[in-house]
């Protein structure tokens, strides 16, 4: 007897197998997940997200042994990092194998590879035979899901299956990262930090990514961006700068709720733990973005560990 979670698995394996999609959950956000070597699966992937063709896909696969099936020239310190952080939010940028269609990685040399680390979809990932190009499941441009009801609000009636796993664990993407010599390189920040990186690559060195840098060609400085004017600084005086709007508010730690004008208050994290403020980072975004305000207001995090890609994401949503 199959269990629930085993048919979900099944029904997502034979629609992959059909080259459909199907939005899978991993550990960071939710992907919209198709057959990475099957060109017209991966096209319906961009037809979905409404993405542009330049912006490359990430390839998910079941372990530190796939990479070779997929890279080659991989440096010693790609395994290294593998070993010790996959299955987890690391994405490494190699050079690519020609089995990986031009459109996954929108013509350039390299492939983006990672081991998700959630128990559904390294099951998933187990059961075929090939590895999955995902995005995040979002229509393009805007903020990342973190549940699978965010993917229902947003793309239901646009793929055939949802496979459901619950709340995601880290809340922000995967970091991305390069090898330059014996110098790595973060091109994006996300759940693995730097200083964690750093105890196995000391060599390691931010090389942000903006639509300027033809690394990655996706990282465009306006991402995950909420429908509403969403402005970035200090919360008090953005009030006062505001008052006689509905002001929405994205505060890491103090209520803001009982002052005038203040509509709807989300708070990250009341003890201010980073790590519980990117688990809840994107679905508050979509919370304030839901609510009848006029304007969003938010603040910077701490600067550290996982603070840093949370800044990230809200630079790249602010208006
Ligand atoms: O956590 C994650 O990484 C999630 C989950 C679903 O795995 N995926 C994700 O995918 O965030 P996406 O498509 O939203 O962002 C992937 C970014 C692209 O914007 C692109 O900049 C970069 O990865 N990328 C992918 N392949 C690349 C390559 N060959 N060279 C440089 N950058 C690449
Ligand atoms: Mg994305």
């Amino acid at each position: 007897m199959k269990t629930e979670i085993g048919k979900q698995v099944d029904k997502a394996v034979a629609l992959l197998c059909a080259g459909e999609l199907v939005s899978i959950p991993t550990e960071t956000v939710y992907g919209l997940a198709a057959n990475a070597l099957n060109p017209n699966a991966v096209f319906t992937i961009f037809k979905v997200k409404d993405r542009p063709s330049f912006d490359p896909l990430i390839v998910h696969i079941p372990k530190v042994d796939a990479i070779d099936l997929y890279a080659h020239s991989v440096p010693r310190m790609a395994y290294d990092l593998a070993m010790t952080f996959w299955p987890g939010p690391l994405t490494l940028i190699l050079p690519r194998k020609s089995n990986i269609p031009d459109l996954v990685s929108s013509g350039l040399d390299t492939v983006g590879l990672r081991q998700p680390s959630h128990p559904l979809t390294l099951e998933l990932l187990n059961q075929l035979d090939f590895p999955l190009a995902a995005p995040s499941a979002n229509p393009f441009g805007y903020i990342s899901p973190t549940t699978a009801l965010h993917v229902f609000d947003q793309l239901q009636g646009k793929l055939p299956y949802i496979l459901d796993g619950g709340p995601c664990r880290v809340g922000v993407e995967s970091t991305i990262v390069g090898f330059e010599g014996d110098e790595v390189f973060i091109y994006r920040l996300g759940g693995l930090t730097l200083e964690e990186l750093r105890k196995v690559a000391p060599h390691c060195y931010l090389k942000l990514n903006t639509s300027s840098n033809p690394v990655a060609p996706g990282m465009l400085k306006s991402h995950y961006a909420p429908q509403h004017p969403f402005y970035l600084g200090h919360i008090g005086k953005l009030i006062e700068q505001f008052s006689g709007k509905r002001i929405g508010v994205l505060s890491l730690q103090k209520n803001y709720s009982d002052i005038k004008g203040v509509k709807v208050n989300e708070i990250l994290s009341k003890d201010g733990n980073l790590d519980e403020a990117a688990v809840k980072l994107f679905s508050a975004m979509r919370v304030l973005d839901a609510s009848s305000v006029d304007v969003i207001i938010g603040e910077f995090v701490p600067d550290v560990g996982i603070g840093r890609a949370i800044n990230d994401r809200l630079n790249r949503a602010a208006s």
